[in-house]
């Protein structure tokens, strides 16, 4: 085994639909978005976030959150998830009774501001509102911690205020927590440095880590995440993605790289990776460019080709 305490079982969460979609040049049509998250449905992700229940005016291209949210099929084994930013987006969300509310803020204040338009007070007092709305509801709480690993204006975030963030979060009454490297800052050594951290305080609590490729550590930093314990990745199809108020975001560690890395190393998924690539390859043309994913382009490593007629048998 390649890891001393990594699980044997781990779970996918695909973004696509929503960090993906939400920087993409052009808006991509309601009912083709629904398509696309029905079969995304059917190859055993754990958790699809389907959408953002944000201001239209920041986010033109998630516009249709209700309309998508509403009509999509909802398998039974899949938690539906939307971002929220703030009270009216949970109201909004509630109507179209999600599973789960992603309530997001910057561990950087400054990336908050740009991305929010909120302090981290004017943040966490909304996140208090959201708690009360959600009381009675099925509809769980998780707490993202964007830019957790560095944000692109005040540089690296320091384990002990992402930690405070965190237990704020906890305080609050959310239910599960997200460690987010929003612009691909992460190296391995610093997410080893704060999940172990994070495990250590808070072994009950379900953590998910969300790494950008941005700069070619997005699948070490799976690795570092994974040798310090944690079980449950986002990712997105094809790698698409990143922060429109992110100066240089790009894509997301890209979900058929992910699972075809973690079917090699003998880590479960659950995936159906066949499916999860012909999902795939059909991205390209719904956002109408190529897209980062790797796997796509080279196939599976166990995909092998015919031997060159050169080569004598
Ligand atoms: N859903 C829909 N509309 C919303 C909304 C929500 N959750 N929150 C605010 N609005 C509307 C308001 O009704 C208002 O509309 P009007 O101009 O027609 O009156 C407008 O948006 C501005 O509202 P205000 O409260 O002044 O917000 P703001 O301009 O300070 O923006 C946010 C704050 C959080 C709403 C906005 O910055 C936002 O949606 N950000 C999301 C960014 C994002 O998704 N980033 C990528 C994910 S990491
Ligand atoms: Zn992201």
């Amino acid at each position: 085994m390649l890891f001393s305490s990594a699980p044997a079982r781990v779970c996918i969460n695909e973004v696509a639909v929503r960090d993906g979609f939400q920087s993409e040049p052009g808006f991509i049509p309601t009912e083709q978005k629904i398509q696309l998250i029905d079969r995304l449905s059917e190859i055993g992700l754990a958790r699809i976030e389907v959408t953002s229940f944000v201001s239209p005016k920041a986010v033109p291209n998630l516009r249709d959150a209700q309309e998508v949210m509403l009509g999509i099929r909802r398998d039974p084994g899949v938690v539906y998830a939307a971002l929220v930013p703030n009270e009216r987006g949970c109201e909004r969300a509630l109507e179209c009774r999600v599973d789960e509310i992603n309530l997001v803020m910057s561990a950087g204040e400054t990336h908050n501001l740009a991305n929010m338009r909120m302090t981290h007070e004017m943040s966490l007092d909304q996140f208090r509102r959201v708690m009360s709305l959600v009381q009675g509801t099925t509809t769980r709480v998780n707490g993202c911690v964007a830019t957790a690993f560095g944000c692109p204006f005040e540089g690296q975030q320091s384990v002990a205020k992402v930690m405070a963030i965190v237990a704020k979060y906890l305080d609050i009454g959310m239910h599960s927590i997200t460690l987010a490297d929003t612009t691909g800052m992460a190296s391995p050594q610093q997410v080893g440095e704060l999940c172990h951290a994070f495990l250590a305080a808070y072994p009950d609590v379900p953590l998910t880590v969300h790494f950008h490729n941005t700069r070619g550590m997005g699948l070490a930093n799976v690795i570092a995440a994974l040798d310090a314990g944690v079980d449950s990745f986002d990712a997105s199809l094809g790698g698409i993605g990143g922060c429109p108020f992110a100066p240089g975001a790009t894509g997301n560690i890209c979900t058929e790289d992910l699972v075809h890395m973690l079917a090699s190393c003998g880590i479960d998924t659950g995936m159906d990776l066949d499916a999860l690539i012909g999902i795939a390859r059909d991205l390209p043309s719904l956002v109408g460019h190529d897209v980062p994913g790797q796997v796509l382009r080279a196939g599976k490593s166990s995909d092998l080709h015919p031997r060159p007629s050169t080569v004598p048998a």
